[in-house]
C-alpha cells in the first residue's frame, strides 16, 4: 500500500474518493462542510447529510460535484481520544474499500486538545490504522469478485489547513513508521491466517528465513537433531505426536552496541493445536492455525525494529511445533524433561504451550538477557478474565509491566496485569515431578500458565503476555479482521521504540 502526504493543494491529488473526519457538534460539522465545499470547489446538497451526525463509527457517502466525499464521525470533540481517530478512519477507509476506490485521500486529523499526542503520532495512527482496515487474506479464492475486495491501492493524506506544511517532516515520519508497522502487522496475520498445511514447522522457519534476507536481522534454524542435543524435553515432547518435525528459531537483530545485554523477544510457535491426546472439541478448532500467533508476533516485531533502524539488540526465540493425537503422542500422565533439567508431569497435552515454551524461556538465560517478553495464546481462561479487548501480562518486574501497559495503551494493542503470587504456587505442584502443567481445578487458568512459567525463567526481568484473547477473533471490528489480527506487534515494537529513546 503507498501511503504519501500532498502538503501543497489538494485539487492536486485526483482521488477516486475524499475522507473527512467529522465531530458530532452542528457548528463545528458547518464550518466543516464550508472548508470542504471551500476546498473541493463543489456545493453539497444538505438533505443528503439529514441522517449524519457525526456520531462515533458513523459514516456517510455523498456526491458532489465529481467527487465521491465520504465522512467519518469521531463522537463528541470533548470526549475525542488517538482511538476514536484510528477508528473514525479505519471505517471511513473501509467505506472507502466496498465503494472500490483505488485512490483516497484522507484528512489528516489537526486537534490540539489531544494531550501528549504530536501531529507525527495522529499521521501514524491514521496510518496503521488504514492498512490494518484494509487487510485481507485472499489468496485462495479462485474467483476474481472473491479476490478483488482490496481495492484501495494508494491513500494520499492531505490537510485542510495550509499551516500544516510546516508539519509535513513530521506527518511524513508518522506516515513512514507507520507503514512499517503496519505491514509488519499484517505480516504477522498473513503467518497466522495460513493454514497448517501451509505454515507448519519447517515453513514457518524457510519464510522467516526468506524474509530476513531482504531486511538488516539473521535466522538460525534449530532442527529436530539441534533440539535433541539442546535437550529441550518439552518442544520434542509436544511435536512427538506430529509428522511434522520441530524447529527452534533464534532471530537476532544487532542495532545497539556490541556488548549491550540483548532484550530477548520469545513467541509460542504451535502451528497447529488440535489439544493432542488431550484433544480438543470440534467446534472451532480450525482457529487453532492460529495458536502461532505469539511466535508470527516476534516475526512483526523483526520486521518493524529492523526497519525502524532501532539501536537495540534484540533476539526473538520461536519453538516451533504441531500438537496432534497419534500412537506416538506424548500423553496426560507423562514425566519429561525440560531444557533446564526440570521434571514436567503432563497432565494435559492440551496445555502445551507452556511446554514449549519452558525450553525457550530457560535457554533466553544463554543469551544474558536485559529482560525477556513473552508472547504466547497460552489459555482460553485469559478470553472469559478480560474479554477480546486486551492481552493479559504477568510477571517479576513492576517496572517491565507497567511499560508495556503504558505501549499498550499508546498503540492500544492493550494489555492488563495479573498476579503471580506465590500462594498459587502448590496449585501446579506435582505428586511424582518438579512441576505439573495444569492447575488441579478451573480456578485462575490464565495465571496457572504464568505460575508455570515462572518456574522456568532465569535471572531476568520478564513478562509472559497471554494473547490468547487478542490475537484471534470470530468476527471482524473496526481495523481488526476476522481470525488473525497480529496482536502483540505494535505492543511490543512500541515498547522497543520506547526503550530505544530513553523513555
Ligand atoms: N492454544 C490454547 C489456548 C487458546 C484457547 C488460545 C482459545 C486461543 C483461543 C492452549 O494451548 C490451551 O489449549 N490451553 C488450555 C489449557 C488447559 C488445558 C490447562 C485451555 O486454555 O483450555
Ligand atoms: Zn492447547
Ligand atoms: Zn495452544
Amino acid at each position: 500500500m503507498k501511503i504519501t502526504f500532498e502538503k501543497s493543494k489538494i485539487e492536486r491529488i485526483k482521488a477516486d474518493a475524499y475522507l473527512f473526519l467529522f465531530y458530532q457538534d452542528k457548528k463545528l460539522f458547518e464550518e466543516e462542510l464550508k472548508v470542504i465545499e471551500n476546498l473541493l470547489k463543489c456545493k453539497i446538497a444538505k438533505v443528503s447529510l439529514e441522517d449524519f451526525e457525526g456520531k462515533q463509527s458513523q459514516t456517510t457517502l455523498v456526491y458532489s460535484g465529481d467527487h465521491r466525499i465520504i465522512m467519518s464521525g469521531l463522537g463528541m470533540k470533548n470526549d475525542l481520544t488517538i482511538e476514536k481517530v484510528r477508528k473514525a478512519t479505519a471505517r471511513g477507509v473501509k467505506r472507502a474499500k466496498y465503494l472500490k476506490v483505488n485512490k483516497l485521500a484522507l484528512e489528516v486529523l489537526q486537534d490540539q486538545s489531544l494531550k501528549g499526542v504530536e501531529i507525527e503520532d495522529i499521521a501514524r495512527a491514521q496510518t496503521i490504522s488504514s492498512i490494518l482496515a484494509l487487510y485481507s487474506f485472499d489468496k485462495y479464492f479462485t474467483k476474481k469478485e472473491n479476490q478483488d475486495l482490496h481495492s484501495v491501492r494508494e491513500i494520499v493524506l492531505f490537510s485542510q489547513y495550509n499551516s500544516l506544511t510546516k508539519y509535513a517532516k513530521d506527518i511524513e515520519e508518522g506516515i513512514k513508521t507507520g507503514s512499517i508497522i503496519g505491514e509488519a502487522t499484517n505480516l504477522a496475520r498473513d503467518l497466522g491466517n495460513e493454514p497448517s498445511n501451509v505454515i507448519y514447522p519447517e515453513s514457518f522457519a524457510d519464510h522467516v528465513v526468506k524474509r530476513s534476507k531482504n531486511r538488516n536481522y539473521s535466522v538460525q534454524v534449530l532442527d529436530k537433531k539441534e533440539i535433541t542435543k539442546l535437550k529441550m524435553g518439552g518442544v520434542l515432547e509436544v511435536a512427538r505426536g506430529s509428522s511434522r518435525d520441530p524447529r527452534f528459531l533464534i532471530l537476532h537483530y544487532n542495532g545497539g552496541r556490541k556488548n549491550e545485554a540483548p532484550y530477548v523477544i520469545v513467541g509460542k510457535g504451535v502451528t497447529f493445536d488440535s489439544g493432542g491426546i488431550s484433544i480438543k472439541p470440534a467446534a472451532g478448532m480450525g482457529l487453532m492455525k492460529v495458536d502461532m500467533g505469539g511466535g508470527a508476533a516476534v516475526v512483526g516485531v523483526f520486521e518493524a525494529i529492523s526497519q525502524l533502524g532501532l539501536k537495540l539488540n534484540v533476539v526473538g526465540l520461536i519453538p516451533l511445533v504441531e500438537n496432534m493425537p497419534s500412537g506416538n503422542s506424548f500423553k496426560p500422565g507423562d514425566v519429561i524433561t525440560a531444557h533446564n533439567g526440570m521434571t514436567i508431569e503432563v497432565d494435559n497435552t492440551d496445555a502445551e504451550g507452556r511446554l514449549i515454551l519452558a525450553d525457550a524461556l530457560s535457554y533466553a538465560s544463554k543469551f544474558k538477557p536485559k529482560l525477556v517478553i513473552d508472547m504466547a495464546t497460552l489459555t482460553g481462561a485469559s478470553i472469559v478474565a478480560i474479554g477480546y479487548v486486551a492481552s493479559i501480562v504477568m510477571g517479576n518486574n513492576e517496572e517491565l509491566i507497567e511499560k508495556l501497559r503504558v505501549a499498550g495503551d499508546q498503540t492500544y494493542d492493550r494489555v492488563w496485569p495479573l498476579p503471580l503470587w506465590d500462594d498459587y504456587d502448590r496449585m501446579i505442584d506435582s505428586e511424582i515431578a518438579d512441576v505439573k502443567n495444569s492447575g488441579q481445578s478451573r480456578q485462575a487458568g490464565t495465571i496457572m500458565g504464568g505460575m508455570f512459567l515462572k518456574r522456568f525463567i532465569g535471572d531476568y526481568p520478564w513478562a509472559h503476555i497471554d494473547i490468547a484473547a487478542t490475537a484471534m477473533r470470530d468476527r471482524e471490528s473496526d481495523y481488526d479482521p476476522k481470525n488473525a489480527t497480529g496482536a502483540g506487534v505494535r505492543l511490543v515494537t512500541k515498547f522497543l521504540v520506547n526503550e530505544a529513546s530513553g523513555k
